[in-house]
């Protein structure tokens, strides 16, 4: 007999375990980074893509966990075509050289108000706002940052690049410090900051805390010279004098991340997003279990197009599987408990990652095998390892 509308409608909805738009717990990959819910840690670094509402809706669509836009300034509009040059060039196994200026690279104010306002009714993911205004004062960051936050930002994210903040901070440090207090108490999201290597590490931490920071995003492209041609040893890769301040991202900065992320993980409680020069699922997992909460891709992104987000899920998940891990989370920690072990200072190899190539074994700078009992830990075969499975500890 079928059930009267009435007792449909005494039947109690099913229980709603978790919104499926948003986070699929059963795969281990859903965490949660800086209060937002994220279906998987990797998130679109600011980049071109995220500068238009396509790259977003498309990173979506690629199965990344978050967004966070290219940054936006409190400019009115765009520089006149032709008087702001750009000049971009990839260099395979180093990164991606620039030369661009602050007026040409990040977005007006309402260009950026206009991007969420459109964007975020279409995707189910967070999306970040960056922000990055051109001095210390605090009442022009708190504008654009209240102006992308009122306009739907999940997070906001400042972007310190092209402030002068070399060490030693000393009244830079005053002025930081006055830009995150005056961001923090005026919008109603979480909001992060986006380090470089050029920055006081520790001081900058510290005033990240001290001020309600809720997270780091790590790193950024570092400010360099104009390099020599590889072709040409008398000329220049890009137009200009040797002087002329580049920005370099990609391959380069890999080892200085998995650094940063160690150094990190010892420094501060804030949740952390790893990236530059991340390519693949071994670079991803590296940095998850040496203690970040989360990934970030811009020139593997630039280079090899959104496929790589899905690379990247598929390796994570099949290292969930060979592992018998529960989610990287939990193995997150144990790493972390690992590192207070013994182990600390050896070189370990990380089982479910490592395919038995044996050249950690044939390599002739020792006879021992890495991670073994007799390995020294001096350090040889983590880059001779072609999968990324021998980790520094
Ligand atoms: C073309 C380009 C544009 C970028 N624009 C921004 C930006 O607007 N704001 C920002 O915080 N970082 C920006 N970045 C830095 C990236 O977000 C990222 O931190 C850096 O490239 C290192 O990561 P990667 O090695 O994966 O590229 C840009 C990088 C590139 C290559
Ligand atoms: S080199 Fe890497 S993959 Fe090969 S046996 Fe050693 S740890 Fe395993
Ligand atoms: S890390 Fe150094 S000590 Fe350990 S197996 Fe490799 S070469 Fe030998």
């Amino acid at each position: 007999m079928p059930a009267s509308a009435r007792e449909m409608a005494s039947v109690p909805a099913p229980r709603r375990i978790f919104d499926a738009r948003v986070c699929r717990p059963m795969d281990g990959l859903s965490t949660s980074l800086w209060g937002l819910s994220l279906r998987n840690p990797i998130i679109i670094a600011p980049s071109p893509p995220t500068a238009h509402a396509s790259g977003i809706i498309a990173a979506d669509r690629a199965g990344a966990g978050a967004v966070i836009t290219k940054s936006v300034g409190p400019h009115t509009e765009r520089p006149t075509p032709g008087t702001d040059r750009r000049q971009v060039r990839y260099v395979p196994g180093t990164g991606i050289w620039m030369q661009s200026t602050y007026r040409r690279e990040i977005l007006p104010l309402a260009e950026g108000r206009e991007l969420l306002l459109s964007v975020k009714p279409r995707v189910a993911i967070p999306v970040i706002g960056s922000v990055f205004c051109p001095s210390f004062d605090p009442v022009e960051w708190t504008r654009v940052a209240g102006a992308l936050a009122e306009a739907g930002a999940d997070a906001i994210h400042l972007d310190l690049f092209y402030l002068p903040l070399e060490p030693p901070l000393a009244a830079a440090g005053d002025g930081l410090r006055s830009l995150f207090n005056a961001v923090v108490a005026d919008v109603h999201v979480p909001v992060v900051v986006k380090l470089n290597i050029h920055l006081d590490l520790a001081g900058v931490v510290r005033i990240c805390e001290e001020t309600g920071v809720r997270g780091l995003a790590y790193l950024d492209s570092a400010r360099l010279g104009n390099p020599r041609s590889e072709h040409d040893p008398a000329s220049y890769l890009l137009p200009g004098p040797p002087s002329e301040m580049c920005g370099l991202a990609g391959e380069w900065l890999r080892p200085m991340t998995m650094a940063y992320t160690d150094r990190l993980q010892q420094l501060t409680h804030l949740e952390r997003c790893a990236g530059g020069g991340l390519f693949d699922s071994h670079d991803a997992l590296e940095a998850l279990l040496r203690g970040a909460h989360a990934i970030q891709l811009c020139t593997a992104l630039l280079v090899r197009g959104w496929g790589v987000v899905r690379e990247i899920l598929d390796g994570l998940k099949s290292y969930l599987i060979r592992t018998e891990g529960g989610s990287l989370t939990d193995l997150r920690e144990e790493c972390r408990l690992a590192r207070t072990s013994p182990l600390v200072g050896r070189v370990q190899r990380v089982p479910g990652v490592c395919v038995q190539c044996g050249r950690c074994e044939a390599q002739f700078m020792c006879r021992a095998r890495a991670g073994s009992a007799e390995c020294e830990s001096c350090g040889f075969c983590v880059e001779l390892c072609p999968v990324g499975a021998v980790l520094p500890r």
